[in-house]
């Protein structure tokens, strides 16, 4: 780190604090601990995720920092502070709950501050992108969840910060989210050095299944193991853990998680209406595109199978077209 970075990321360590005790010891934070409590957030996990309220003050983290001997302008570009005029710095966050983000040596280098009224814009308002703070660099929570990667070889990616924090309390520890941006090569590298298997545990309205889907052709591509955890009902799976609970969130979810290809047969079914002939035809040739890729004979006889029932096919022309498809490829 610079001797600038330096200075930053002692004042993130600071502000942490001095947010986290606001929220959990002072007048100023009742409402916003009564809201993480409305959400179902344990005490637990507040603590281990240092989760922090900014007053509604002007001047309440400036004032603070600079009494410290940090430089405002410095501040003011790491996102911690604001600044009109470049005279006079105000409260960045001022209202909002406070979520740490981590950098995966450990290091807050960032904020995502929640409004905790559902309907004001931003929903969440980041610190800035720095040359500490690159989304397309940090997983949340990564520094912690990489001490369970190894257990189970396995890791398992969310949207969000409160995703990861309910799964967290459900028992799931090793949890990342991409903060909403889409999972970037680098994410895909680094979690490639770690495992050799990617749980997608992305929102389960529209957008997250098409989420889910470009991500799990990411990480096929540079070779992990992706696999498809479905969320019912287009919920969050915060909300599925808050209405069901840990267990059923454990077992009917994260290990229940569907494999690439019986997601992606289901998934592409949406770009053909399987009551015309035609598109009948594309979509078991892009199906066999699909199960051409799996390497395990019994998986690719476990599909086929499938296609051969559901379309009445002879199954050796669908053997055939697999294995045109596999020459191909080798
Ligand atoms: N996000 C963001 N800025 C926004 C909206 C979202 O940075 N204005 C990021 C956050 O990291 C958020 C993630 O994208 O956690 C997923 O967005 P969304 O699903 O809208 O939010 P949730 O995580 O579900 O937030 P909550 O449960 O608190 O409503
Ligand atoms: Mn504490
Ligand atoms: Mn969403
Ligand atoms: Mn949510
Ligand atoms: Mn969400």
């Amino acid at each position: 780190y610079s001797s600038d970075q330096h200075d930053v990321l002692q004042a993130y360590e600071w502000s942490t604090k001095l947010f986290h005790h606001v929220l959990k010891h002072t007048k100023d934070g009742k409402d916003a601990l009564n809201y993480l409590k409305n959400r179902g957030f344990s005490e637990e996990a507040i603590e281990h995720f240092q989760l922090g309220f900014s007053p509604r003050k002007d001047q309440f983290l400036a004032k603070f920092l600079q009494g410290k001997g940090f430089k405002p302008e410095k501040l003011q570009e790491y996102g911690l502070i604001n600044s009109r005029d470049g005279n006079t710095f105000f409260d960045r966050f001022q209202g909002r709950v406070i979520f740490p983000i981590h950098n995966h040596q450990g290091k807050v280098v960032g904020y995502g501050g929640r409004s905790m009224v559902d309907d004001e814009q931003p929903k969440y308002l980041n610190s800035p992108e720095s040359t500490l703070f690159q989304k397309g660099k940090i997983l949340y929570n990564f520094h912690q969840a990489r001490k369970h990667f190894q257990k189970s070889n396995t890791v398992v990616l969310f949207e969000g910060y409160a995703d990861v924090i309910k799964a967290h309390q459900a028992g799931v520890y090793h949890a990342v989210a991409t903060m909403g941006t889409s999972l970037s090569d680098t994410h895909v590298k680094i979690l490639k050095q770690y495992v050799d298997e990617v749980i997608i545990c992305f929102d389960g309205d529209k957008a997250g299944k098409n989420a889910s889907y470009r991500t799990a052709n990411m990480l096929k591509k540079a070779g992990l193991n992706a696999r498809i955890a479905n969320v019912p009902n287009e919920m969050d799976p915060d909300e599925y853990i808050e209405k069901f609970g840990s267990e059923p969130f454990r077992k009917q979810v994260i290990e229940s998680a569907e494999s690439y290809v019986a997601f992606a047969l289901q998934y592409i079914k949406k770009d053909y209406n399987l009551n015309v002939d035609h598109d009948r035809v594309q979509y078991v040739e892009k199906s066999l595109d699909i199960i051409a890729t799996v390497n395990q004979a019994v998986e690719r006889d476990f599909h086929l199978k499938e296609l051969e029932e559901t379309f009445n096919l002879d199954r050796n022309t669908l053997n055939q077209e697999i294995e045109i498809r596999r020459r191909i490829m080798r």
